[in-house]
């Protein structure tokens, strides 16, 4: 099911150039299963047409408060009535100012002081010295206090030519953030840490030895874990992804980068997930040179040395995380994830068949504890990995569940 599957949502856009991102935007929320009502400020009007919009959104677009089309001629009531959001993007200073101070001049602001109960969600776009001026940064701040959910600017290439602080984020990460904003705060206050990916050893300056990871999995709980309301830190191996949005990430290449980089955080984190697939086995001697083939030659020699076992030693801490540890097995999955969990000391552990998950979007995973088997539908790894994260929130010990103070 669509991530917006059912939701009514008015978007909002006033004065920017920004305007332009607000048709793709529109778009993205509807691909999503949004039902989009537009609502445009005069000054929008300016930058980006109403038949832009209503073709797109397939319903009429709103500028005026007077308008006749609705029956009561009260369109500031009517439409946030049953909304689940108004996202007001591109959110232009002079709008910003007006919100803070609950100006009502016309259809847009005045549905934004009637809508109740409705969520407010801004993405601001401006110049950034409209962005960093006192009064923006007071209007900001009044309405971060007021509850309003503020998503950017971004920095960066300004349509003007400038650079800084204050280009509205992009159409998919206005889309991501409205998406987190209805997830279920679950594990909000709470401090997760993460490992994911796959690790890399050094055999020389050219070759390494790796496992077969895309992260996929590891990425999609830290994005999960993020939209539940947690505090991300994300440790990991080489790959591919982008960082998921609110999530901090640290590189590691080897299993002793990840080692050394995941033990002094361990006993902040009220969680461990460890899902990178870690190499069992590193290098004794890398050679500093690339090794050359010689005609006739033997191959060379790798002298291998036991890596540590990053969950175990997290889960033997005196002040140890919640530990959920990750199994990719190719055959006697049960047996084999319970014997992990027992000898590794955790509460947790996640099973899948490697078969059926690795380089694929899907998987099909298998939760197991002290009590028994929880299995998960097949399923997209992000559906899969809020499900865990809901499971995980709904089973953490009261001992693990102190809010951050
Ligand atoms: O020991 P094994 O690799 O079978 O166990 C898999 C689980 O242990 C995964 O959660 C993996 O991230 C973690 N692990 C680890 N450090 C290792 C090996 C595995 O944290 N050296």
């Amino acid at each position: 099911m669509p991530d917006l599957h059912g939701k009514r949502i008015i978007l909002g856009l006033t004065g920017g150039i920004a305007c332009y991102k607000s048709a793709e935007l529109l778009r993205r929320m509807q691909d999503e299963g949004a039902t989009v009502d537009v609502v445009m400020t005069a000054a929008a009007t300016g930058f980006i047409t109403a038949a832009t919009l209503q073709a797109l959104s397939g319903r009429p677009v709103w500028e005026d408060a007077w308008d006749s089309r609705m029956d009561n001629r009260m369109a500031h009531i009517n439409l946030s009535r049953g909304a689940d959001a108004i996202l007001i993007a591109p959110a232009s200073t002079d709008f910003m100012a007006k919100l803070a101070h609950g100006l009502a001049d016309d259809l847009l602001a005045t549905l934004c002081v009637a809508r109740g109960a409705v969520p407010l969600l801004a993405a601001p776009a401006m110049n950034h010295e409209m962005w960093i001026h006192p009064a923006t940064q007071r209007n900001a701040a009044q309405l971060r206090a007021d509850g309003v959910t503020l998503i950017g600017p971004a920095e960066g290439q300004q349509a003007c030519g400038e650079t800084g602080s204050g280009r509205m984020m992009e159409p998919d990460q206005i889309l991501r953030a409205l998406i987190a904003f209805f997830q279920p705060k679950v594990l909000a206050g709470r401090r997760v840490l993460l490992t994911a990916g796959p690790t890399s050893e050094t055999i020389d300056p050219v070759r390494v030895l790796t496992n077969r990871s895309s992260g996929r999995m590891g990425y999609a709980l830290a994005r999960a874990a993020a939209e539940a309301g947690a505090q991300v830190t994300l440790v990991s191996g080489p790959t591919a992804l982008d960082c998921p949005d609110q999530v901090t990430r640290i590189d590691a290449r080897s299993a002793r980068d990840m080692h050394a980089a995941v033990l002094p955080l361990a006993a902040q984190a009220d969680i461990f997930i460890a899902v990178a697939a870690v190499a069992d086995w590193g290098i004794r001697n890398p050679s500093a040179r690339k090794l050359k083939k010689q005609p006739g030659a033997q191959p060379p020699q790798l002298d291998f040395v036991q890596n540590p076992d990053i969950l175990a030693e997290v889960a033997a801490l005196p002040q140890a995380p919640w530990c959920v540890g990750f199994a990719a097995e190719t055959e006697d999955l049960h047996a084999h994830a319970q014997a992990k969990r027992q000898r590794k000391g955790i509460p947790v552990i996640v099973g899948n068949l490697a078969q059926h998950s690795m380089d694929a979007t899907d998987t099909e995973l298998i939760i197991f504890d002290a009590r028994g088997t929880h299995p998960l539908p097949r399923q997209g790894k992000l559906q899969a990995a809020r499900q865990l994260i809901g499971w995980i929130a709904g089973h953490l010990p009261e001992t693990h569940a102190a809010p951050i103070g």
